[in-house]
């Protein structure tokens, strides 16, 4: 198996959530690019665990040593390498993991798919601690973007039923992007803030979980990217998007609901804006037609399942005597994936627009 991505930048994301340490090695990264260290260890603190209790209480520090790749922070234009320890792990609560599939994670699959000599302590390769190199990947993406003028966000756009304001699909402003690429809990109207708290932890004392959706933007993009067909930026952003742990679904623009109205409503009529740019009016395209940026906002929404790891009894089968059972999951888990998940969505974002921008 392998866990690389990329055509023009290529990243290979390697480890075990128990073993040594995971990591990345980014390739075909520019020359000559300046690393705000302090920001992408923001950005890696935004998804590292332990900050509440809507997150594992495992902590680790999610601190990465690079190997190569920069010098004086700034890229050397050879392959970039990160790896980060695992310092706190039990492994002794996943023991049973080998002999009772967790329902909803990796293990039966993975037991199946790799003969039974996959890790499976902490989930192994299957874990959200995967993520870690990758948004170290997306930070490094994301800071060459934003000085090509292209910037991302996201915010949780919904827990279970509990909805934020959407962002505007025609124009999302920088004073909110750079509010929300600092937050912990982004969301475009704080209010909402206590009632998904409060419903995440509602479900983390009963033992269960829950799940949400993230709604992520890309500003700046310029006209005229991608390709139609197979090459196109949807699929680009979706192949790196799936490649993130608990992620079921994706929509660009208006997504699904699109189906409800008529052309006359879906169609994304064209403008000349004041300073003589061609803009649409409205975005339910999430500013993609024919697999091109149209230069309108790169608009999607992604669908996180509800934590599988949970202490509620749950059915399965026991591998060695080959008959149906019940679990109980011991094991530190995050109630609600999706707060920590959102700044993957950045980083898997940016990486994506570097491999189709051809940076
Ligand atoms: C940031 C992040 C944290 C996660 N934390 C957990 C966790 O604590 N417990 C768990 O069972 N799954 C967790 N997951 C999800 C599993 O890794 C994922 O559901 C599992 O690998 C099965 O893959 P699938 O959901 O894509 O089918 C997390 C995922 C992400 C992105």
């Amino acid at each position: 198996m392998s866990s690389c991505w990329g055509e023009k930048i290529k990243i290979s994301i390697f480890g075990e959530s128990h073993g040594k340490g995971i990591g990345v090695v980014l390739d075909n990264l520019p020359s000559g690019e300046k690393i705000d260290m302090n920001e992408l260890l923001m950005f890696m603190g935004r998804r590292s665990p332990g900050k509440d209790k809507t997150s594992t209480p495992r902590l680790e520090k999610d601190f990465p040593n690079i190997l190569s790749g920069l010098l004086n922070d700034t890229t050397t234009g050879t392959p970039l390498c990160a790896v980060i320890e695992n310092t706190n792990t039990r492994s002794q609560d996943y023991g049973e993991m080998l002999r009772y599939p967790r329902p909803g994670h990796g293990d039966y699959t993975g037991h199946i798919r790799y003969q039974g000599f996959n890790d499976i302590r902490g989930g192994g390769h299957f874990s959200g601690r995967l993520t870690a190199p990758l948004v170290f990947a997306g930070s490094i993406c994301r800071q060459i973007l934003k000085r090509k003028g292209i910037n991302i966000a996201s915010h949780i756009y919904s827990i279970g039923e509990i909805c934020d304001t959407p962002f505007n699909p025609v124009k999302v402003d920088n004073e909110l992007i750079q509010r929300i690429n600092h937050e912990f809990f982004p969301l475009v109207n704080p209010d909402c803030e206590k009632d998904m708290r409060d419903y995440i932890e509602s479900k983390r004392l009963s033992g269960d979980s829950t799940g949400g959706i993230i709604e992520c933007v890309a500003t700046g993009m310029p006209c005229g990217v991608g390709n139609p067909m197979f090459g196109g930026v949807e699929n680009v952003i979706s192949s790196v998007v799936f490649g993130v742990p608990a992620v079921k679904g994706i929509e660009f623009g208006t997504g699904f609901d699109i189906t409800k109205m008529t052309g006359s409503q879906a169609n994304d009529q064209y403008a000349y804006d004041e300073n003589g740019n061609v803009i649409t009016l409205t975005n339910h395209n999430g500013g993609i037609t024919g697999g091109i940026t149209n230069g309108m906002p790169i608009l999607f929404r992604v669908a996180i399942k509800p934590t599988p790891s949970i202490s509620v009894t749950q059915k399965t089968i026991d591998l060695i005597h080959k008959k149906n059972t019940e679990l109980v999951i011991k094991g530190r888990h995050d109630p609600c994936i999706v707060p920590r998940a959102t700044v993957v969505i950045e980083s898997a974002l940016a990486i994506a627009l570097m491999d189709i921008l051809q940076i």
